[in-house]
């Protein structure tokens, strides 16, 4: 496409000029042009509560000082490694690597940030830590751990329906005469392998990149854990359905606005524990962020700041009162069920590494 750069194309005239190049386009290939193309929904960082939604890092800063007891012990099943090299992937807007930065402090860190976001990463840049595109940026190989919180569920996938007939289609974008639309054909047989299992009429959301993603890690990591945090199911089963999301609100049309809004599914995590122990990597979980973070010590934290409440009630702090009690109310959301802590959690090892006892 020739673009005259004083008018860049839409986002949805994007989409339309790849599908008049070579047909209706695969829904990753949709997904990759509306998320992370020009003017896609990442091309700036959408998170927190004047974006379009949250994650556990902008509720509340527990949940980094929770998961940085998770990292420290990691780093001493490691055997302590000098540095300790900590890559996060898809950083987003560095809100996670602030906090964990402050938490541990005083371990020696080497800390990068792994973001496909052009924006995303200039924010990382000002935290002074190594920024990257690509894993393969960092280097031939890693000794230390990798984190990823709420990354795969954004890494563009397939969708399949299995029909009435019982044949599994591959549903992708076409252009129609009122906007875009959807058209099956029959499933190519690298989806149809990773494809959980389909009664008919069902459909799921097919992660070929979360699996290249695992192969990536696997060959990266030479020893060390990669712990993956995300909505989805280790059932086998579909993990849950494909939606869109804007200010707040799941968005059931996600053909209407390409680059409008977010685009995710629950990840399969069937599929990725299959992959990695083929790869040789051990798995621990997944365990729900409830329990990883209870077993982290989230009832100490909240029974200690219900004391201090009170503490502050009866010294005639009321205002600070007030402000402890609604953190630890916003904290709650991080281990309702409902709410963030039905994320799951799953830990990845390199052979012959202990699996913590917080991960169940
Ligand atoms: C839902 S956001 C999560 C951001 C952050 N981890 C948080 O918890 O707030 C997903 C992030 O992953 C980034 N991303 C998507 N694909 C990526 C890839 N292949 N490599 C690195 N980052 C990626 C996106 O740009 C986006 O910033």
């Amino acid at each position: 496409m020739t673009e005259d750069p004083r008018h860049p194309p839409s986002v949805m005239e994007r989409v339309r000029a790849a599908i008049a190049h070579h047909g209706p386009i695969s829904f990753a290939e949709f997904m990759d042009i509306s998320l992370y193309g020009p003017g896609g929904f990442y091309e700036r960082p959408p998170i927190g509560e004047r974006g379009h939604f949250i994650t556990s890092p902008h509720v509340h800063p527990v949940f980094a000082r929770l998961l940085s007891l998770a990292l420290r012990d990691l780093w001493d099943r490691t055997g302590r490694p000098e540095p300790f090299r900590l890559v996060e992937m898809g950083a987003g807007d560095g809100t996670l690597a602030a906090q964990l930065l402050e938490q541990l402090a005083g371990l020696p860190l080497a800390y990068s940030a792994v973001e496909r976001s052009p924006e995303a990463r200039v924010r990382l840049a000002g935290l002074r830590i190594r920024v990257a595109e690509g894993l393969g940026d960092l280097g031939p190989e890693l000794e230390g751990c990798v984190l990823a919180n709420e990354l795969i569920d954004n890494l563009p996938f397939h969708r399949v329906r299995r029909t009435s007939e019982g044949e599994l289609v591959e549903l992708r974008v076409a252009a129609g005469p009122s906007g875009l639309a959807e058209v099956e054909v029959p499933a190519p047989a690298e989806v149809e392998r990773a494809s959980p299992q389909l009664r008919r009429g069902e459909e799921a959301a097919v992660s070929l990149e979360a699996l290249r993603l695992i192969e990536e890690l696997a060959g990266f990591l030479t020893a060390g854990y990669v712990l993956l945090i995300d909505y989805g199911d280790a059932s086998g089963r579909p993990a849950g359905p494909v939606h869109g999301y804007r200010d707040h609100r799941p968005v059931g049309e996600i053909l209407r606005q390409p680059g409008g809004t977010d685009i995710t599914a629950g990840v399969d995590f069937a599929a990725i524990l299959r992959r990695a122990m083929e790869l040789g990597l051990e798995a621990h979980g997944p365990v729900t962020q409830r329990d990883a973070l209870l077993s982290l010590g989230y009832g100490t934290w909240t029974e200690a700041e219900r004391e201090r409440q009170g503490e502050l009630l009866r010294s005639g702090a009321g205002a600070e009162a007030v402000r402890t009690w609604s953190g630890r109310n916003r904290a709650d959301l991080l281990i309702d069920t409902e709410g963030l802590g039905g994320l799951n959690w799953l830990l990845l090892a390199t052979p012959g590494l202990d699996p913590p006892g917080w991960i169940g």
